[in-house]
């Protein structure tokens, strides 16, 4: 598994603790920044994240903000992303369980570092169950087919 890692300004600290964990599991990923705490904007590092996991070069990624609600907001503009805002458990494990979220989203001002870091073990250890939720996940494709041109 190689991962697609990104922040803004608002997300660093805890894309530095995921980097920390990542390691510690052995887990490949790249850091596509930001790399420190000068202000900058999230949709840059959404769409280089983004981007990089909708080509294939990465198994999936994970974007950190403030609340993570603008990074999310700004990666599922991509075709091909279905990046989830996740600030529990179960939600984490449901978005690969049920909608094959290929991004995860957090808010680093939003939960703290170990909730965070055990919502990113769930989503890492968590796979799409397919069946019904096939037929969703191609509807969803079909929506973006209709507005990109
Ligand atoms: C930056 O101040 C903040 O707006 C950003 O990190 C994020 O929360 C946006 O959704």
């Amino acid at each position: 598994m190689k991962l697609a890692l990104g922040s803004d300004h608002g997300g660093f600290r805890l894309k530095e603790a995921v980097k920390e964990y990542l390691e510690k599991v052995k887990i490949e990923y790249e850091d596509f920044g930001t790399y420190s705490e000068d202000s900058v904007d999230y949709p840059d590092f959404a769409q280089k994240v983004a981007e990089a996991v909708a080509a294939g070069l990465f198994d999936r990624g994970i974007l950190i903000c403030g609340t993570g609600i603008g990074i999310s907001i700004a990666a599922n503009k991509v075709p091909g992303i279905r990046a989830a805002l996740c600030h529990d458990v179960f939600s984490a494990r449901a978005s690969r369980e049920h909608n094959d979220a290929n991004i995860l989203t957090m808010g680093e001002r939003v939960i703290g570092r170990g909730h965070a870091l055990e919502i990113v073990k769930t989503w890492l250890e968590s796979d799409f169950t397919g069946g019904r939720h096939c037929g969703r996940i191609e509807k969803i494709a079909e929506i973006e087919k209709k507005y990109c041109k």
